[in-house]
């Protein structure tokens, strides 16, 4: 891992993330695995913004619990409706900067479909998820997108 890919807002996110995810830890442990990859993957990938990545990474399922308390299931168009709006407010609870809030939820509306960015870091969750995705499926967990 790089300097690059540290953020100094990792720790209050990382907070957030817990306290929001709360008992479903199988939730917070992908979220951990998923920043693990996109800092790998950072390390090699210099335009990366740290802050915005890790926000990025740890937040980029937080869609899935008002989601799932609505609906009883979630799926990507819903995690990328509900998503942003949750990611904002914690941001916002931390005093993130507002311009790298803007680029987070905008990634996070978009981490399921085709990419509407040209962003690196968008580019970066979408590799990271997909590997922890594909590595919990051949372990018997559950992906993150469950249609029923
Ligand atoms: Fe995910």
């Amino acid at each position: 891992m790089t300097p690059n890919s540290i953020s100094d807002y990792q720790d209050r996110i990382t907070e957030a993330l817990v306290k929001f995810f709360g008992k479903d830890q199988r939730r917070i442990a992908h979220t951990l695995d998923v920043l693990r990859h996109a800092q790998q993957i950072a390390g090699t990938r210099i335009e990366a913004d740290p802050d915005v990545l890790t926000a990025a990474a740890l937040l980029h399922d937080v869609g899935i619990k008002p989601a799932e308390e609505l609906y009883g299931y979630n799926n990507g168009p819903l995690q990328e409706k509900y998503g942003p709006p949750e990611a904002k407010r914690l941001l916002d609870e931390m005093g993130f900067p507002e311009t790298k809030t803007a680029k987070v939820i905008e990634i996070i509306g978009n981490h399921h479909s085709r990419s509407r960015y040209d962003y690196v870091e968008l580019e970066i969750l979408k590799e990271a998820d997909a590997i922890v995705n594909r590595a919990e499926s051949q372990t018997g967990y559950q992906p993150d997108v469950r249609s029923t």
